[in-house]
């Protein structure tokens, strides 16, 4: 099946760019209808724009509550057509609204091997905790942040005279490949997303 999606981000887009360039390369059968982000300057839209992608910005200090902004992008990502939902890069948390209006379809793409380093700077926590190993998750997403059905993983090894950014760049290659192939996957009926009923007779 092709996945109709709906790509959330908040920046630079890297992640949503992998996406993108896997479905030009015929790697993944997926549509992106929409790209959302949560700020208008997010460097992400303007890749969004040259891969003449529609894009919108759902901007929350527009709305009084977390739910009105939540409904805004409810409405965008229906009005588009979407079915799932993948957060590249959003730093929003999501409330129960916006998670029941696309139930497990929604996932996220996160820079440590969960559950080991959640939050922010995942790859600042790991460096500092001294594993000697860390990586990336593609998850659902649930109601606690970076928690939810692991879908996929790899790891990155640590190396003794590594910097945060070094080890960052290094996850963030693998978390393109791995986004893609997780998706690829989902869109050839191998893997199926707990929660919901494979759609393959
Ligand atoms: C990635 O490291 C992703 O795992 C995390 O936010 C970063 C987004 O990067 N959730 P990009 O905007 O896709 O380049």
């Amino acid at each position: 099946m092709t996945l109709e999606l709906g790509v959330l981000i908040s920046g630079r887009g890297s992640n949503l760019a992998a996406i993108l360039q896997a479905i030009d390369c015929g790697t993944l059968d997926a549509r992106v209808r929409l790209v959302l982000s949560s700020r208008v300057d997010a460097p992400g839209l303007e890749k969004a724009r040259l891969a003449r992608v529609p894009s919108v910005t759902v901007d929350p200090r527009a709305h009084s509550d977390r739910m009105s902004f939540e409904q805004a992008m409810v409405d965008e990502l229906r009005r588009a057509g979407c079915e799932w939902v993948v957060l590249a890069g959003f730093l929003r948390i999501l409330g129960r609204e916006f998670l029941e209006a696309f139930p497990s379809r929604i996932l996220n793409i996160h820079p440590s091997l969960l559950p080991a380093f959640p939050g922010l700077d995942a790859q600042g926590q790991a460096l500092a905790s001294g594993v000697t190993e860390t990586g990336c998750t593609v998850h659902v997403v649930d109601e606690r942040i970076d928690h939810g059905p692991i879908l996929g993983q790899r790891a990155v090894p640590i190396r003794p005279d590594d910097t945060r950014d070094a080890l960052a760049d290094r996850i963030l290659a693998c978390e393109h490949a791995l986004l893609v192939e997780t998706l690829a996957s989902i869109a050839r009926g191998e893997l199926v997303v707990p929660g919901r009923v494979s759609e393959r007779p």
